[in-house]
């Protein structure tokens, strides 16, 4: 399967197991305040709008949305069930984010999301997907966000000369080039990002799992 999210009845199972939490990772808060951590390093300011690419339960959402002015903050993802979930059980004012500001996207085409979008993360999300999901998300970031100032993105790398096979990240997760987890060459990153008009810089963060994060920026 391309994805573990394409099983059949996946996010309705978990939802009804109050599992929403496990499904998009675990770690619930340590995840999220590293996604916070980032974004603020980045230099996210309560007047940004940010958008959430694949944001799942609301793991980073929880913490975003409020400290966030009503209204900045946007998420998308391939499950509106699982975002409506999450709004409704882990944030403590769901006002502050309107439902309408919850997409389903699994292409990312971003359908209904406004210009004024000034920062943009996908966490955990190219780690679950074949390169295809990169390959569509990059240049559409680049063209449908014209207000962009970075767009912070974590992948699994494994070097050239392992790529082909299971490869042991830095805290014990093993990742695959051909099932999730997933795992890409740095010089894919660093191609795809190029062809889609972005420049992408690896953050030394460490991250839950040993993920590595990039934030890219429109090349001048
Ligand atoms: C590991 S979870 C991470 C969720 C969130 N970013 C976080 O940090 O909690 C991956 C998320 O990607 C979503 N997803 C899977 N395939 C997708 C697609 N094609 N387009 C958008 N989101 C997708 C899943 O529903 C899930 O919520």
């Amino acid at each position: 399967m391309a994805s573990p999210y394409l099983a059949p009845g996946f996010y309705e199972e978990a939802i009804a197991k109050g599992r929403h939490r496990d499904i998009v990772g675990g770690r619930w808060g340590e995840t999220g305040r590293a996604q916070m951590a980032a974004l603020i390093a980045t230099g996210m300011t309560p007047q940004d709008h940010l958008l959430d690419i694949g944001c799942g339960a609301l793991r980073l959402g929880h913490l975003a949305v409020p400290y966030l002015d009503p209204g900045h903050y946007w998420g998308t993802d391939a499950s509106l069930d699982l975002m409506r979930h999450g709004r409704a059980v882990e944030l403590d004012d769901p006002d502050r984010l309107p439902l309408s500001q919850l997409i389903e996207d699994t292409d990312f085409a971003f359908p209904g999301i406004p210009d004024q979008i000034s920062l943009a993360i996908a966490w955990g999300v190219f780690t679950h997907l074949p390169i295809t999901a990169i390959e569509a998300a990059l240049p559409s970031v680049a063209q449908r966000l014209p207000r962009l100032k970075a767009f912070l993105f974590t992948v699994f790398l494994a070097p050239d000369s392992s790529f082909a096979n299971p490869y042991r990240q830095a805290d014990g997760v093993v990742t695959h080039p051909d099932r999730a987890p997933r795992h890409i060459r740095p010089e894919d990153v660093a191609r795809l990002c190029a062809a889609a008009g972005l420049i992408a810089e690896q953050c030394p963060d460490r991250l839950p799992r040993g993920q590595v994060l990039f934030r890219a920026r429109r090349a001048a």
